[in-house]
């Protein structure tokens, strides 16, 4: 894990509200795995948390990283008015991604994810697929003004979309996709709401290999404060913090 002052590449509003910023620097070189995230200073001193972020995917000979981010508050307001050239201060790369080691070629993988949990899944696709994986995506967004990577995900394999209002894809939330599809995957990767990953633990507890990542509020990310803790089922002494042994674990593991 490394803190640097990473530049700022590109940056571009790929639907409302919704920006793609590609950045540059050293700590490229440290991502393990898809599903891991980036803890970025708001360059505003009133701001004092960090902003967790997702990877959306990273390219090691170049040193460069993209995140896509939803603007919801004063701290992501502020990432999306800054331009190339632009230094954010950042901490990573952090947590614990999706272990995609278990896979191997001519195995199905369902990626599952819904609004501003799909940008992890880009680097999970591609890593999967360059194993010969075969991925099947399916992708849950309000509204098709707000779709956005849609191309991409369908370069990589079979690619399934809803939206709440119906205006593009299927009308209905992902679990609506995911009942349509009755095959059942060697493996499924999802991340979204509780209420998408608590769908997909439901639909997929005969399979073994099921991975969530898990959303919670944070302040250190890096496992020194106990902001983000979740408790684990069937022993009320035990905990797990999300930033530092998640934010993906395996279906069943955590209690969110
Ligand atoms: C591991 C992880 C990965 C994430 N990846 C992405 C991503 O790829 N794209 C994206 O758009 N968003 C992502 N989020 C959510 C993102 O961190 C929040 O939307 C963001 O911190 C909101 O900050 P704000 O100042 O704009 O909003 P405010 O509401 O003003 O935030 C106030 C405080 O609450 C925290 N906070 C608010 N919402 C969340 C939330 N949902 N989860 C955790 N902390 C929150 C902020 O960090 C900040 O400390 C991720 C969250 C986590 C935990
Ligand atoms: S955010 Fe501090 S321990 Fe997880």
């Amino acid at each position: 894990m490394k803190q640097e002052m990473m530049t700022i590449v590109r940056q571009q509003e790929l639907a409302p509200k919704i920006y793609e910023l590609v950045l540059s620097g050293e700590l490229v070189k440290e991502i393990q795995m898809p599903g891991q995230f980036l803890h970025i200073r708001v360059p505003r001193s009133d701001l004092l948390l960090r902003r967790p972020i997702s990877i959306n995917q990273y390219d090691q000979d170049t040193g460069t990283c993209t995140i896509i981010y939803r603007v919801e508050g004063a701290g992501t307001k502020c990432f999306s008015e800054l331009s190339p050239g632009n230094q954010l201060d950042v901490m990573g790369p952090l947590g614990h991604g999706f272990e995609i080691d278990k896979l191997n070629a001519g195995d199905t993988a369902f990626i599952v994810g819904g609004g501003i949990g799909v940008p992890p899944l880009y680097q999970l696709s591609k890593d999967l697929k360059a194993k010969g994986v075969e991925v099947v995506h399916f992708l849950g967004f309000g509204t098709q003004e707000a779709v956005y990577y849609a191309n991409e995900f369908q370069a990589l394999g079979e690619t399934h979309f809803s939206t709440d209002d119906g205006t593009f894809g299927v009308q209905g939330n992902v679990g609506n996709l995911l009942m349509a599809k009755t095959s059942q995957p060697d493996a499924v990767f999802a991340c979204g709401n509780n209420g998408l990953l608590k769908t997909v633990e439901q639909l997929y507890s005969k399979v073994e290999n099921v991975q969530l990542s898990i959303e919670s509020r944070m302040a250190c990310g890096m496992g020194a404060c106990y902001a983000c803790v979740c408790h684990v089922p069937g022993d009320e002494t035990k905990s797990v913090k999300v930033c530092e042994d998640g934010p993906v674990f395996q279906a069943g593991e955590v209690i969110f």
